[in-house]
């Protein structure tokens, strides 16, 4: 028997990434179309971009769409590193527009809940039961936190203040490049940033994403944290598989 597809679409500040999901399997189920995020990251131009991915692959299914902001009722509320256009946008309506589609077809979600969705499915949260926090440490870091397998939108613990700033501009992948840091000078900031999460949360576990926990075994066991971190399964996909998970979960519902 065919294994059910959706597709996905992970819309980061770099890169915009899509294609379709095994979703039973939880994986990429072909190789992924990549293009750089347009300059500036307008709504409309971001669209253009998603659909030349969706119709590079001829898909005419639901599809999932990840973006890097708070997302209510499939409109954008935050924009922190993206074009501040997305905010008050109704990201849903847009997509579903540009794509084609009607608005049931399309599903808009924070880009960290969806990474968090297909770790906790079918990743390194598989199983795990109680408080299970996803963070993802790219050019902002995002979080996603489960309770008992159940998502709770829209977290935003990057944005936790840790000595008067904002903990993503400290502590973030970009961060690491930008002063071109080496993991064991990169590690005591993410270790001050979860220490400072850990005063007001006792997580069971935390799952360390992103395109930086592919090198988790460099940085992860230097952390100095109460709650035990491990490094994301999915890594830099995760994004796309839960988004199209939950795509296709809701529309199947
Ligand atoms: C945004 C979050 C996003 C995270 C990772 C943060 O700056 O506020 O919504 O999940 O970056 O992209």
């Amino acid at each position: 028997m065919a294994t059910a597809r959706g597709f996905g679409v992970d819309i980061g500040g770099s890169g915009i990434k899509g294609c379709p999901v095994d979703i039973d399997g939880g994986v990429l189920a072909e190789e992924r179309m990549r293009i750089p995020t347009p300059q500036p990251s307008t709504p409309s131009a971001v669209a253009d971009a998603v659909a030349e991915i969706v119709e590079k692959f001829a898909w005419t299914g639901p599809v999932g769409i990840t973006l890097p902001c708070v997302i209510k009722d499939g409109s954008a509320l935050s924009a922190a590193n993206v074009d501040k256009g997305w905010i008050g946008t109704d990201a849903q309506e847009l997509f579903a527009e540009r794509l084609g589609r009607t608005r049931d077809d399309v599903l808009v979600l924070n880009d960290a809940d969806a990474a968090g969705i297909a770790e906790m499915r079918a990743g390194a949260g598989a199983g795990h039961r109680g408080l299970v926090v996803v963070l993802t440490f790219g050019t902002g870091i995002g979080s996603a936190m489960f309770i008992d397998g159940q998502l709770v939108p829209n977290t935003e613990f990057g944005h936790i203040e840790v000595d008067s700033l904002d903990a993503e501009t400290q502590a973030a992948a970009s961060v690491k490049d930008d002063l071109e840091l080496s993991y064991e000078e990169w590690a005591p900031r993410v270790s001050h940033y979860i220490q400072a999460l850990e005063k007001f949360l006792w997580p069971d576990l935390i799952i360390a994403g992103g395109g930086v926990s592919k090198k988790g075994h460099k940085w992860i066991p230097l952390l100095e944290t109460r709650t035990p971190v491990v490094a994301a399964a999915l890594r830099n996909d995760a994004g796309i598989v839960g988004a199209a998970t939950a795509a296709t979960t809701r529309h199947n519902a």
